[in-house]
């Protein structure tokens, strides 16, 4: 979704922006601008519905005064107004002297532009956005000072939101948050702020994230600092990924690259947590109490993810729990003793925060299980577990999936441990069989390259897919489906192979492609030898014996975690198979800060 950058650097700060915002690009967006302050004062805005390719040529072809180190950038996906040059952001005030990047959504935007417009504002869009600038103007006219302007300004404000702004006459740049991330940092090239800190990848070692309605001014280290009141500084966090680690390195697409890393991000989150699960430590340095029952928050891959650590929890320590789509968890009837578990990659879904919330108000004790360590669900939860999966670019997620399911696992394993539910001795065993998932997913891979794509070829004119599975295959059975309809936009849905017979089973046809996620149960046989009887085409992935023979090994509680990645690889090669561009699937987001 929307992503913002700005900037004040000893050199241009075209260059800058342009840097930041293709690593923005991966968020997904259908317009993209800047705002920069030239040499002569002046401030030239740039915008296209096209890629960031025309904003560069755009860049290059300026014949205008050069270009100085001030500027502010951001990539648009459109909520309000359509995706248009006109509704691109940087918008400007009536003057043109502000200008404004924004992420989030202003909620009582209709109102403010009422006001404004019956004061003599004049709005060039519909975009909620624009009334920033204009509610900044009339904050100017009574101060010439821009901080104290953007302060007053966005007391107006309603709903979540993420701001920089630019001032002509002097240059100043001011950025402010509230319920939408924002980061800065000082670096030796200059003073950055973004939304997201991959943007600032190259450039940054150590940044500090924006509280919840912090105004602050990028001068240097001094940011913070306000003549009105006394301001907590938040602390330095350390960037823990690698510029490298947000490039292809080689690779035709992101997401082949994220498929492929699967196995070596597997073996990372092992070796950080693998000797604290059966001694119970890894649960007990989190500083939670043990609990009775565990909810489940997420979206899409995040809340499949939950379901199988879910599964673990209820077959290893007999505990209920319950697993809710994060838009849908209002109005949950919470019981004492309830660990809240929210799992989100990127850790800004504003499902999944509105979700915390309701909670918080229950009173459980909220575990985040994220990507990104520094995210606004980190920042809210009790205690936070990061997946370490690194970077994930391609907007469907791949390697947070497995990295979560295995980061979550282990916490909870070593949650039934600290509370007495689960024997060392048998946890020990559990990771023994953890350790091996790294071979495993890597053995999966190789062959599901030998098969995938020729099978791909063959499924590329078929109009819909069933995914069937039972028990502990079943999330995984939810994944492929939600990877093959995301990427290669054909419906497909996933049904647990008992309940075929109560309905779905009317969509088979001959040649239907039904696939079998297959843990190896006997019933499951029963229900393909179903689909068989009328036609369906089946495509199992399982053991020896399978058309995609991945498993290997004792059925875990965890279920065939290596099954997802010939999934993966089969929604890919489809999508490609019929000319889709992988990581930026049409319609979709990575980070979806929108309810
Ligand atoms: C699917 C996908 C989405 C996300 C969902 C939640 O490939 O990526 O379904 O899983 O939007 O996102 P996070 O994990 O960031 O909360």
């Amino acid at each position: 979704m929307c992503g913002i950058i700005a900037c004040k650097t000893h050199s241009p700060s075209a260059a800058y922006l342009l840097t930041g915002l293709r690593r923005l690009e991966y968020r997904g967006y259908d317009s993209v601008g800047i705002a920069v302050r030239t040499a002569g004062g002046d401030v030239v805005r740039m915008r296209t519905i096209h890629r960031i390719d025309a904003l560069e040529r755009a860049v290059d072809d300026w014949d205008g005064a050069a270009f100085g180190g001030v500027g502010i950038g951001h990539t648009r996906w459109a909520t309000h107004g359509q995706a248009t040059e006109v509704n691109a952001h940087p918008h400007v005030d009536c003057t043109g002297r502000i200008s404004v990047v924004h992420n989030g959504v202003i909620e009582n935007a209709e109102a403010l532009r009422r006001d404004l417009a019956s004061s003599g504002h004049r709005f060039a869009t519909g975009v909620d956005s624009e009334v920033i600038c204009h509610l900044v103007e009339q904050r100017l006219a009574l101060t010439e000072d821009l901080l104290a302007a953007v302060k007053g300004a966005v007391v107006a404000l309603e709903g979540p939101w993420a701001i920089a702004v630019l001032e002509e006459s002097t240059g100043r740049l001011v950025v402010a948050a509230s319920r939408s991330p924002l980061v800065v940092a000082h670096t030796n090239v200059g003073e950055f702020a973004a939304s997201d800190i991959t943007a600032l990848a190259d450039w940054v070692d150590e940044f500090q994230v924006l509280e919840d309605g912090d105004v602050v001014e990028l001068t240097g280290v001094n940011g913070w600092h306000d003549p009105d009141k006394t301001v907590v500084t938040p602390a330095l966090a350390r960037f823990i990924w690698r510029a490298g680690d947000s490039g292809r390195m080689g690779h035709a697409d992101f997401m082949s690259k994220e498929i492929e890393e699967q196995s070596e991000c597997v073996a990372r989150v092992l070796d950080e947590v693998g000797d604290r699960i059966s001694t119970g430590a890894l649960w007990s340095d989190l500083g939670l109490q043990c609990f009775d029952r565990v909810r489940v928050v997420g979206c899409g891959t995040s809340l499949n993810a939950g379901h199988v650590i879910g599964n673990v929890v209820r077959l290893l320590g007999g505990l209920p729990v319950t697993s809710t789509v994060a838009s849908e968890a209002g109005g949950s009837v919470f019981e004492p003793g309830t660990l809240m578990l929210a799992i989100s990659q990127s850790g800004e879904t504003a499902d999944v925060l509105n979700a915390i919330v309701d909670d918080a108000a229950g009173g459980s004790p909220l575990l985040a299980l994220v990507n990104n360590p520094h995210s606004t669900l980190a920042r809210r939860a009790d205690a936070v577990m990061t997946c370490s999966a690194g970077p994930e670019i391609g907007v469907a997620a791949t390697k947070t999936f497995t990295c979560q399911i295995v980061a979550g696992v282990a916490v909870m394993i070593s949650a039934l441990v600290a509370a007495g539910r689960l024997s060392r001795t048998a946890a020990d065993t559990l990771v023994d069989d953890l350790r091996r998932l790294p071979d495993r997913l890597a053995g999966a891979g190789s062959v599901a390259e030998c098969i995938v794509p020729a099978l791909a070829d063959e499924l590329v004119d078929a109009s819909g897919f069933v995914f069937i599975a039972r028990g502990v295959g079943l999330p995984y059975a939810a994944e492929g489906a939600l990877k093959l309809k995301e990427l290669s936009y054909r419906w497909a849905e996933h049904y647990p192979a008992g309940e075929l017979k109560h309905g779905p089973l009317a969509l088979i046809t001959r040649g239907t492609p039904v696939v079998v996620v297959d843990d190896g149960s006997p019933k499951l046989a029963t229900n393909v030898s179903e689909v068989r009887a009328r036609g369906g085409l089946i495509v199992s992935v399982g053991p020896l014996g399978s058309s995609i023979p991945v498993v290997d090994g004792p059925a875990a509680p965890w279920g065939p975690i290596e099954s997802v990645i010939p999934l993966q690889i089969l929604a890919r090669s489809l999508a490609i198979a019929l000319g889709h561009d992988v990581d930026k699937p049409r319609n979709l987001a990575k980070s979806v800060t929108v309810e």
